[in-house]
């Protein structure tokens, strides 16, 4: 087209005209511009960082699906919470891959006081004790099926549950964990670990809700990594929430709130971010997003094949949860992004 039939294609209005001098590019015009209408920002404050525990001393075993995250033994968990401190990093999440022979039909093993999530947690206090400790209550990783509950004649039995996921809750406050994240998707676990927690004169330990926990197809790397996936028989479809349902998921956070969470979580982390958006100005309270195994290893494959900039995509997937309403992103890239914004 020469430039009369483009004006033509305009029927002769210039483009002033059409916008009324409205032109949104003038504040994208330089970098300096940019930074000052910038209206999300992510910062290492926002940061939790996922971490997984094996038993042992000086091991780090890496994980195929997940490249650049390992298991770690106590000991090098604590050395790595050092890290992730020192990066400005104010969490970290333990998950132990637990010993099979310690894992049994109603998960036992949850509440020992000495076992591996909370040797972890004690090895980070000691060494590390400005870093917050989170600490999830499920019972996946003990049970010899996989599921987050008491599997019984084929049903995952609810009050049953709650009483052993309490429990291991109480065990790990007690190893000192600052935030209890119970992820089994119980009714009314919420309520009965915040009892619990009281009364044990825990008054001082959050609770973090992972309150819509979504069945989805993207956590297949962590089951590897606490080794559920070979177990896992069925799916969690009783208890984990619809991915095709929004109403639900707020009516699962308003009954955590009435129970006493202090804060929500919604997970996986990307493909919910409406949820994230509903979630946050519906109940105005600090707001978290999994950003769960799946999507990390989706950037690391992709970016491993050349297909995408893997910094970049890593960096606009965490911007966009805060732009959603998040306060804060549970992450594997969490030391990555935090050497890139300490630069
Ligand atoms: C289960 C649990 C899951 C994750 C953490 N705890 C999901 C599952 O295995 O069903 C997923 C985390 C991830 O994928 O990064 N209590």
């Amino acid at each position: 087209m020469d430039r009369i039939t483009r004006e033509a294609a305009r029927h002769g209005r210039s483009v002033d005209e059409i916008t009324s001098s409205r032109r949104l590019r003038r504040m994208r015009k330089a970098d300096w511009s940019r930074r000052l209408v910038q209206e999300t920002r992510l910062t290492v404050h926002d940061l939790i960082w996922p971490i997984f525990l094996v038993d042992g001393v000086n091991k780090r075993e890496p994980l195929p699906a997940m490249p650049g995250v390992f298991r770690l033994s106590p000991d090098l968990a604590a050395q790595e919470a050092r890290r992730a401190a020192s990066l400005g990093i104010p969490a970290i999440a333990t998950f132990p891959y637990v010993d099979l022979a310690l894992r049994d039909q109603i998960g036992s093993h949850a509440s020992h006081p000495d076992n591996l999530i909370n040797r972890g947690t004690r090895a980070i206090k000691d060494a590390v004790p400005e870093i917050g400790v989170i600490t999830d209550a499920a019972l996946d990783p003990f049970t010899d099926h996989g599921h987050d509950g008491i599997l019984r004649d084929g049903i995952i039995v609810n009050d049953e549950t709650v009483d052993q996921v309490v429990a291991a809750a109480v065990a790990q406050a007690q190893a000192g964990a600052d935030i209890i994240a119970p992820s089994d998707m119980m009714d009314g676990r919420i309520g009965a670990i915040r009892e619990a927690l009281d009364s044990e004169g825990f008054q001082d330990v959050a609770i973090m809700s992972y309150a819509t926990k979504f069945s989805s197809a993207f956590y297949g790397p962590y089951r590897e990594a606490i080794g559920t996936s070979g177990l896992l028989k069925g799916d969690k479809k009783t208890y984990y929430l619809d991915p095709a349902n929004s109403d639900e998921a707020v009516r699962e956070a308003e009954q955590d709130m009435l129970e006493g969470a202090d804060m929500l979580m919604v997970k996986p982390g990307l493909p919910y971010l409406d949820i994230i958006h509903r979630l946050k100005e519906t109940f105005a309270v600090p707001t978290f997003a999994y950003q769960v195994s799946g999507e990390f290893s989706m950037i690391k494959a992709a970016a491993a094949n050349g297909w995408i900039d893997g910094e970049r995509a890593m960096l606009e997937s965490l911007l966009s949860f805060k732009r959603a309403g998040c306060d804060g992103i549970l992450t594997y890239f969490a030391p990555d992004v935090a050497e890139i914004l300490n630069a």
